[in-house]
């Protein structure tokens, strides 16, 4: 098992701050709580240098293309553009580890174990992922981390951000599975629950062709859609 890295720590004086190219300044970046405890942890920079040194190159390509994509879809559905572009670059942090590290990672964490995650246990890497970037880049805001957390299965209850994210790891330009233009149209379109829902089932779909089992998370964030299009939830 790989030693535990002790958390970074950022100088609060860099001049490069945590601003993104999507029209934040340095004025908006300190306009909420969040996005200021943000700058007095991290730089873009080293956040971006902290990715590199966990994931080869397909994947940070992977991971900057969910990050444009996530940043498209804040924009469409009114979430936040840093917290969007922030959950996109980070939600696989930890998919290289190898099995033995995510299970020593999720034991260390204390993330569920249940019997599915110890069979497939590459569907850890989205909760070790959150875990890893609260404890190494001391991101706190529990919206981003829940997003990391669930980005592969869905989860009940996902908030906008979490949808989006799951939206655009599946939808992002550089993939090229068959019916991936239709995702991306779909969630291009403003209609998030409808987009998610056909996401989902293509998934769901995939699993089952692959005779994996399903998470029991991925059938309750399901069901969570179809419930909120049937109550025309505009979630
Ligand atoms: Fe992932
Ligand atoms: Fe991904």
């Amino acid at each position: 098992m790989k030693n535990f890295r002790p958390a970074f720590r950022f100088a609060p004086s860099d001049a490069n701050w945590w601003i993104w190219g999507n029209g934040l300044t340095r004025n908006t970046v300190s306009a909420t709580p969040f996005l200021k405890n943000t700058c007095q942890q991290m730089t873009k920079i080293e956040t971006t240098e902290w990715l590199k040194g966990r994931v080869d190159s397909n994947l940070y390509c992977h991971s900057a293309a969910t990050q444009e994509m996530a940043a498209k879809l804040a924009d469409i559905y009114g979430v936040d553009m840093e917290k969007a572009t922030l959950a996109g670059l980070l939600h696989d942090c930890a998919k290289q580890m190898s099995h033995e590290e995510l299970i020593s990672h999720a034991q260390h964490y204390h993330i569920r174990l249940d019997h599915i995650r110890l069979a497939q246990p590459g569907l850890l890497h989205a909760p070790v992922g959150a875990k890893l970037v609260h404890a190494e880049l001391g991101i706190a805001d529990s919206e981003i981390l829940d997003a990391i957390a669930a980005h592969n299965t869905g989860s009940k209850d996902m908030s906008r951000l979490g949808k989006i994210l799951y939206l655009a790891d599946a939808s992002e330009c550089t993939r090229s599975y068959p019916g991936v233009e239709r995702i991306r149209d779909l969630a291009l379109s403003g209609d998030l629950n409808s987009a998610l829902l056909t996401t989902m089932d293509m998934k769901i779909r995939h699993v089952l062709e692959q005779k994996q089992m399903l998470h029991p998370m991925s059938v309750e964030a399901r069901n969570d859609v179809i419930k909120e299009i049937i109550n025309h939830i505009d979630q």
